[in-house]
């Protein structure tokens, strides 16, 4: 994912799927009109790369000029399309192909065409690389088309956001922020059953540290067996151990819309080592979001859960209490880390479970 100016965008075709749309868009012209000696007429600024690249895939010969026009505010069309300066060259009697980058609406395309058609063209065309038939509603035919496509907004490869984007080789498509969120709170807060329902909600990945290296242990790797000997003890896997696997479970989506990390991330060092990696995907964490819920209430919800989970480290009282004591001296600090930047929220986490479901909920949505 990348950020331009305030939006995210995603990659949408890569550079040799894009070259697969000019071939395209070139066999068709090569093959009508060679012998014509057409003039290309690109549309500014957005078809730049589209007539570099067409105009070198055409075999005959060619005249190249230019025309500005802008129909696009940011992400969408004015409805008024502003032509620039008049041409540099005699269209009277010439075939001619109209270059553009992208046609969404069609109302720059045929406003022009209109406005070319009083120049006397033999003949005059239109190219473009790519059309958004869903929203495509003039009567005007587009001779030449290079690739279809949905009816997102896209930008590079001369197609811009806020005049920003243009030099990318690629094509990327608008998508949301990634909602990217740490979930929080002491040991039988109801973090696990609260994410289960929070992923499906909001569509989100849920990387449970605690499941992973469950799996892992009970599969006897390198990395399991490691984390078991802290785990039965009560105290915390080592960060690196941890962190290497974190990393692991993110690439394992990536087309994810945005994670809940749940017992993740437990010290500063990881929260650090957890922004690095989401930065290096042109992300960050939302928020964190905390589950308080008093210690009481917290030993008797994990007694009652290790009669029949069978997990050693719910069964007895004296571990439940040092599992919460390595919580309050280790891990809660952390709580800092996010309010000093402003995104900690916490939520009251007593009560029945759908309440507490909803006031996650409310959370969840402001990020
Ligand atoms: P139309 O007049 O609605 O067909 O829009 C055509 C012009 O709007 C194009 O030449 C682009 O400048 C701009 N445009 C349309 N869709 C997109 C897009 O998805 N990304 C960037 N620019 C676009």
């Amino acid at each position: 994912m990348i950020k331009i100016d305030d939006l995210y965008f995603k990659p949408f075709l890569s550079a040799q799927e894009i070259a697969a749309a000019i071939d395209n868009l070139a066999y068709q012209i090569n093959r009508d009109l060679a012998g014509e000696n057409p003039i290309f007429l690109g549309i500014l600024n957005g078809s730049f790369m589209v007539l570099a690249d067409l105009t070198r895939k055409f075999s005959h010969d060619c005249e190249v000029s230019f025309l500005k026009a802008k129909s696009y505010e940011g992400t969408s069309s004015t409805g008024v399309v502003s032509l620039g300066d008049e041409l540099d060259v005699n269209l009277k009697d010439r075939t001619v192909v109209i270059v553009e980058d992208i046609v969404d609406s069609g109302l720059t395309i045929s406003t022009l065409s209109r406005k070319l058609q009083q120049h006397q063209p033999k003949e005059l065309k239109i190219a473009t690389l790519f059309l958004k038939p869903e929203v495509y509603n003039q009567e005007l035919k587009i001779d030449y088309v290079g690739k279809n496509i949905e009816d997102k907004f896209v930008v590079g490869y001369g197609m811009d956001y806020n005049n920003l984007g243009r030099n990318l080789p690629e094509l990327y498509v608008q998508t949301e922020r990634m909602k990217n969120i740490v979930l929080f709170g002491p040991p039988g807060a109801g973090k696990g059953t609260q994410a289960t329902r929070l992923k499906d909600k909001y569509g989100l990945v849920h990387i449970s540290t605690g499941d992973v290296f469950r799996y892992n242990i009970k599969n006897g790797t390198e990395l399991g067996t490691l984390a078991k000997s802290y785990m039965d003890k009560g105290n915390l896997v080592p960060d690196e151990v941890t962190i290497k696997m974190l990393k692991a479970e993110v690439e394992k989506t990536p087309d994810a819309e945005g994670f809940i990390f749940d017992g993740f991330p437990r010290t500063d060092a990881q929260a650090k080592a957890l922004d690095e990696l989401l930065a290096s995907k042109g992300t960050e964490i939302a928020g964190m979001v905390a589950l308080e819920v008093d210690d009481e209430v917290l030993v008797e919800r994990l007694l009652e859960r290790g009669k029949d989970s069978g997990r050693a480290d719910d069964a007895n009282e004296g571990v439940i209490r040092d599992r919460i004591s390595v919580y309050y001296k280790q891990t809660a600090p952390l709580k800092n880390y996010y309010a000093a930047q402003n995104k900690y929220y916490g939520v009251d986490g007593v009560g029945e479970m759908d309440a507490i479901t909803e006031r996650l909920s409310t959370e969840f949505d402001k990020l």
